[in-house]
C-alpha cells in the first residue's frame, strides 16, 4: 500500500484543460472524488469546504458569467476565446468554496488549510483515476459571490478543472531538495 501511495503522491501533477480530450467523466466518479475531499482533516470539525459542481449546460453558464464579469482590459478577445475552449475541453469544473465559521472558533488560516487539504485529496484521487485536473485561482473568483449564491462568511477559492486526457507529455517540475528544507534536531 505504501508503494501505491508514494506513487500517487509523487506522480500528482497539474494537467491543464488544453491537454484534455473533451470526453465526459461520469458523475459517479466525480462523487468519489468529492467523498475523498470530504475526509480532509479539520480543526474542531468546522469542515469549512463545500463545492459547486458545473458540467454540461451549467458549465456554459459559468463561463458566460466569468466573461460578463471580466473587462476587455483584463482579458483580450483571444484570451476570452481560449477560456471558452478550455471550458469545452473540461468535463467538470468544481468551484472550491470555504465556509468561515461564524463563531470564529478557529483562525481563518486553519480553515483555508483544511479546504486546501480537501483539494489535495481531490487532486490525488484524480491522479489515481488517471484524470487530469488542476486548481485555478483567477481574480474573477472574488466577483462570483452572487452567481454562486455565497453568504458573507463564504468565499470561492478557485476552480478545480477536471478532464480526461489521452496522453501527457513528460514533465518534471523539480522541487528544491527536501534536505535543504529540513532541519533534523
Ligand atoms: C492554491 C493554488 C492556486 C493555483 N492557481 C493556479 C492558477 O491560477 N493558474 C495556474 O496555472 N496554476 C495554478 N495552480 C497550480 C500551480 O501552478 C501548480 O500546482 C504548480 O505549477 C506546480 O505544478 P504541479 O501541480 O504539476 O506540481 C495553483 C495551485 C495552488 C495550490
Amino acid at each position: 500500500m505504501k508503494d501505491i501511495l508514494n506513487s500517487i503522491i509523487r506522480n500528482r501533477r497539474s494537467v491543464y484543460p488544453n491537454q484534455y480530450n473533451g470526453k465526459i467523466i461520469s458523475n459517479e466518479v466525480i462523487k468519489e472524488i468529492l467523498i475523498n475531499a470530504n475526509t480532509a482533516p479539520t480543526h474542531r470539525m468546522t469542515q469549512p469546504w463545500f463545492f459547486k459542481v458545473f458540467s454540461g449546460d451549467s458549465k456554459s453558464k459559468l463561463v458566460n458569467e466569468i466573461l460578463d464579469l471580466t473587462s476587455d482590459q483584463e482579458m483580450s478577445e483571444s484570451v476570452k476565446e481560449n477560456l471558452m475552449t478550455k471550458f469545452q475541453l473540461t468535463s467538470h469544473i468544481i468551484c472550491i468554496c470555504m465556509n468561515r465559521d461564524v463563531k470564529n472558533i478557529i483562525p481563518e488560516w486553519e480553515e483555508l488549510a483544511a479546504v486546501s487539504m480537501s483539494v489535495q485529496n481531490m487532486w490525488l484521487t484524480c491522479t489515481a483515476y488517471k484524470l487530469g485536473c488542476y486548481w485555478s485561482s483567477p481574480s474573477v473568483i472574488n466577483r462570483l459571490d452572487n452567481f454562486l449564491d455565497l453568504q458573507s462568511n463564504q468565499r470561492c477559492l478557485g476552480f478545480f478543472y477536471i478532464g480526461q486526457y489521452d496522453d501527457l507529455p513528460e514533465r518534471n517540475l523539480k522541487r528544491d531538495k527536501i534536505d535543504d528544507k529540513v532541519q533534523w534536531i
